[in-house]
């Protein structure tokens, strides 16, 4: 007897369509950094603006997490070579932005909000100015090469779920 397959097709395009829209978002909101991070070395206000540093880019983790759920699985499942190449690529970079916002939590970790030290508050201005060039550079990667898979065509991925 032929093993009836649940067959599935995915249309991805809204789905892009969303996360491109979050990637404006932030590039709005790029100023952010540039104007809270000096306020990390002020005696009075330091913890508040270590805090809304870390939640503005927690959003950013918070994102790529939902981006490899929602999108990069289910490509990843599909049929389409293409967007599998630029989806591991991504992936690489995903986890380097990753790796740098452990870097910046294990700083708050140890040192508190307060950062205790100026070597600790340089360490974590200089990580999260990093970290956002590196993020808004991937974003602007996704947008350009990742999403134009999307546009001008109605991309159905064929997934075979078990
Ligand atoms: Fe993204």
């Amino acid at each position: 007897m032929k093993e009836k397959k649940n067959k599935k097709k995915a249309d991805l395009k809204a789905v892009a369509g969303a996360f491109k829209g979050q990637h404006v978002q932030f590039l709005e909101e790029g100023g952010f950094i540039g104007s809270a991070l000096p306020y990390i070395y002020s005696p009075d206000d330091a913890a508040n603006n270590v805090k809304k540093t870390l939640r503005f880019i927690e959003k950013k983790i918070i994102h790529i997490d939902e981006e490899e759920e929602k999108l990069f699985r289910i490509l990843l499942a599909g049929d389409n070579l293409k967007a599998k190449q630029v989806i591991r690529e991504l992936q690489h970079e995903h986890i380097r932005i990753l790796s740098i916002y452990d870097e910046i939590k294990d700083i708050v970790l140890n040192n508190g909000f307060y950062l205790k030290d100026k070597k600790a508050k340089d360490r974590f201005a200089g990580l999260v100015e990093e970290m956002v060039e590196f993020f808004l550079n991937h974003a602007r990667k996704e947008d350009e090469r990742l999403f134009p898979l999307f546009v001008g065509r109605n991309i159905k991925i064929n997934i075979d779920f078990q």
